[in-house]
C-alpha cells in the first residue's frame, strides 16, 4: 500500500520487557508483515525498525514533525517519574522517557498503552516501586486507550490498532479505559475448565490426577474470576494457547496493580 493509505505508528519503549512486542509479532489475523506494509507506517519501534543511533532519533523527530496530528502513538512499559524521569534515558541526545512520551502524545492522534506496565505500571510499579514507574494516563493530559496484561495477547493490540485505522475512532471503553471487546468478560467466564470449577473438581497439587483430567486451577491460585481478559478465547503464540491451558491458573496480568494485589499466585 502507499505511505498516504497507511496511518504512522510510533511505539515508544519504556520501562519494560519487550514481552509485549513479542507478543505482537506472533500475530496471525493479520500478521505483523502485513500490519506493517499494507495498513500502518511504523515509523519508530526500537524492536523492528532497521535504523539504529542518530537516524533512529531522527527518524522519531521527522515522524513527530511531519505527522503531527496523524500519528498513532502505542508505548509498551511504565513511565519512570521520580527524580524527574531519571531513571529511563533513552537515545543519543538524552532524553528521559518522561520527556520523549509527553513530547510524542502532544502531536499524536491517539494513544495506547501497550501492556500492564503502559497501562497501569505493572511489575515496573511494584512496591516499594522506587522509579516512581506510572501507567502512560499518568503522566499526560490526553485520554489513553489500556490494553491490559503482561504481555496482552496479539489478537487485542492488532485488533485495536485496526478498530481505530478503519473507523477512525476509539472503541467502547470500560472503567479502567479498556477496550470492551476484548476486555469485557471475565477470565473465568470462558474458561474451558468452568465445568469442573461448576461441579466442585480442582486441583489440589501440580502433577497431579486432577491436573492430568484437566481440572479447574481456582484452589491453585487461579484469579479468573477476577481478571477481565479474553484470553480463552483469543489465546497467544497464533493462537495457540493460553495460561489455564497450559496448566497454570491465570495470574490477573490484565488488572491494575496485579503484581501487588493478585500476589501469592498460587493460593487462592
Ligand atoms: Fe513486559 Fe508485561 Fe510490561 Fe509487556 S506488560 S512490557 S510483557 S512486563
Ligand atoms: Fe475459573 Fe480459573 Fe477454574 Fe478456569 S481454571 S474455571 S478461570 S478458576
Ligand atoms: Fe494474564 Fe490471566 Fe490472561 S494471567 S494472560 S489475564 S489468563
Amino acid at each position: 500500500a502507499e505511505l498516504a493509505d497507511r496511518v504512522p505508528l510510533i511505539w515508544l519503549h519504556m520501562a519494560e520487557c519487550t514481552g509485549c512486542s513479542e507478543s505482537l509479532i506472533r500475530s496471525s489475523t493479520p500478521d505483523v508483515s502485513t500490519l506493517i506494509f499494507d495498513h500502518v507506517s511504523l515509523e519508530y519501534q526500537e524492536t523492528l525498525m532497521a535504523a539504529a543511533g542518530w537516524q533512529a532519533e531522527e527518524n522519531l523527530d521527522a515522524a513527530m514533525r511531519n505527522y503531527k496530528g496523524q500519528y498513532l502513538l502505542a508505548v509498551e512499559g511504565a513511565v519512570p517519574t521520580a527524580n524527574g524521569g531519571a531513571f529511563l534515558t533513552l537515545g543519543c541526545k538524552g532524553r528521559t522517557g518522561l520527556e520523549m512520551v509527553q513530547e510524542a502524545a502532544a502531536g499524536a492522534a491517539a494513544i495506547i498503552s501497550v501492556g500492564t506496565c503502559a497501562s497501569f505500571g505493572g511489575v515496573q510499579a511494584a512496591k516499594p516501586n522506587p522509579t516512581g514507574a506510572k501507567g502512560v494516563h499518568a503522566v499526560v493530559d490526553r485520554p489513553v486507550i489500556n490494553l491490559g496484561g503482561c504481555p496482552p495477547s496479539s489478537s487485542n493490540i492488532v485488533g485495536t490498532l485496526m478498530y481505530f485505522i478503519m473507523f477512525g475512532k476509539l472503541p467502547a471503553l470500560d472503567t479502567f479505559n479498556r477496550p470492551k471487546w476484548a476486555y469485557g468478560a471475565r477470565v473465568h467466564d470462558n474458561c474451558e475448565r468452568r465445568g469442573h470449577f461448576d461441579a466442585g473438581e480442582f486441583v489440589e497439587e501440580f502433577g497431579d490426577v486432577s491436573a492430568e483430567n484437566g481440572y479447574c486451577l481456582y484452589k491453585m491460585g487461579c484469579k479468573g474470576p477476577y481478571t477481565y481478559n479474553n484470553c480463552p478465547q483469543v489465546r497467544f503464540n497464533n493462537h495457540t494457547s493460553w495460561p489455564v491451558l497450559a496448566g497454570h491458573g491465570c495470574i490477573g496480568c490484565s488488572e491494575p496493580d496485579f503484581w501487588d494485589d493478585m500476589a501469592d499466585f498460587e493460593k487462592p
